[in-house]
C-alpha cells in the first residue's frame, strides 16, 4: 500500500519537531524540512526510525529548492499533509525595520508557504489532503515584530485563499495561531531578560505559556478526519490571549472577579 506522507517545514525547531512527532501517529513518513540540514538530521534521528522521519535540507524561500523538496516528498509516498511551520522574526519595532528585513520576513513567513503549497498542490489533490499554516497571535493583534506580524496576517489570508479556491478539489486549508511558546526562537530575549516567560504568563488567561505539544495537537486535529468539514479557519492556541486580558477587564469593570 502507498505510504502516507506529511511534510513539516522548519522541522528542526522545537515546534516543528513536536509537530513531526505528533503527525507520525497518523502518517507513515514525515519529511522533516529545514534550511539547517544537520539540525534536521539530528531531530529526525532523535524521533525514530530513518524510514519514518526523513531529514530534507531546503530553503523554503527558494523556488528551486522547494521544487526539489516536493520531488523528494513524492518519492516517499502520497503527501496528505503540508505544515508550513518555518518562520522567524527579525526586527522588534517599525523603527528597527529596514526594507531588507521587511522583505526577508515576508519571504520566510508568507511567500514560502505559497511556494510550498504550489509545489505540492497536485500531491495534496490526489490524496484530498490538507495544508496547515503556522501563523501567530501576532497576525491577529499587535504584539511587536511588525514585518513578521504583517506576514503572519497575510498567511491567515492565504489560508482562506487556498480554502476557497481549492475546496472543490477536496483540499482543506487551515491555520494555527500560537501565543508565546518557549522555543529556541526566544533565546535572545530570554538571555536579555531571564524573567521574560514569567512576565508573559500574567497576560494569559490560563496563566501559562504554550507548549510545542499544544501546537502539535491542534495541527493533528486540523489535518485529521475529525476536521473533515473545517477549512479556512484560524485556531488560536494561545492560552486565551486573544480572548482578552483579565487585568484589563478588572480595571474596566472594577470587579475583583477577574
Ligand atoms: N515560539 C513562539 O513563541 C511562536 C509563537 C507564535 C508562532 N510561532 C511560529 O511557529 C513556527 C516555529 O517557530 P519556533 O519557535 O519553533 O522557531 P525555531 O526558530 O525554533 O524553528 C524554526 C525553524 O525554521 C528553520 N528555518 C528558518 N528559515 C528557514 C528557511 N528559509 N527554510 C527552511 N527552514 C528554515 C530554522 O532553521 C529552524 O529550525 C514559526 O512559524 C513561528 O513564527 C512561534
Amino acid at each position: 500500500m502507498t505510504k502516507t506522507v506529511a511534510i513539516v517545514t522548519g522541522a528542526a525547531g522545537d515546534i516543528g519537531r513536536a509537530i513531526a512527532e505528533r503527525l507520525a501517529e497518523d502518517h507513515d513518513a514525515i519529511l522533516m524540512v529545514d534550511i539547517d540540514f544537520a539540525a534536521a538530521e539530528r531531530a529526525a534521528h532523535a524521533l525514530g526510525a530513518a524510514e519514518r522521519f526523513i531529514a530534507c535540507g531546503c530553503d523554503v524561500t527558494d523556488e528551486a529548492s522547494v521544487a526539489e523538496m516536493a520531488k523528494r516528498a513524492e518519492t516517499l509516498g502520497a503527501v496528505r499533509t503540508l505544515v508550513n511551520n518555518a518562520g522567524a522574526a527579525r526586527a522588534v519595532s517599525l523603527h528597527d525595520t529596514t526594507a531588507e528585513i521587511w522583505r526577508m520576513d515576508n519571504a520566510l513567513n508568507l511567500e514560502a508557504a505559497f511556494l510550498c503549497f504550489r509545489a505540492v498542490e497536485g500531491q495534496l489533490e490526489a490524496t484530498k489532503g490538507s495544508v496547515v499554516n503556522i501563523a501567530s497571535v501576532n497576525g491577529m493583534n499587535v504584539f511587536g515584530h511588525p514585518a513578521y506580524s504583517a506576514a503572519k496576517a497575510g498567511l491567515l489570508h492565504l489560508t482562506k485563499l487556498i480554502a476557497v479556491e481549492y475546496g472543490k478539489l477536496g483540499i482543506r486549508s487551515n491555520a494555527v495561531a500560537p501565543g508565546t511558546v518557549r522555543t529556541q526562537a526566544w533565546e535572545a530575549r530570554a538571555a536579555a531578560n531571564p524573567n521574560v516567560f514569567e512576565e508573559a504568563r500574567r497576560w494569559y488567561p490560563l496563566q501559562r505559556v504554550v507548549d510545542p505539544r499544544d501546537v502539535a495537537n491542534a495541527v493533528a486535529f486540523l489535518a485529521g478526519p475529525q476536521a473533515a468539514a473545517i477549512t479556512g479557519v484560524c485556531l488560536p492556541v494561545d492560552c486565551g490571549l486573544t480572548a482578552g486580558q483579565a487585568e484589563l477587564a478588572r480595571t474596566f469593570s472594577q470587579s475583583e472577579h477577574y
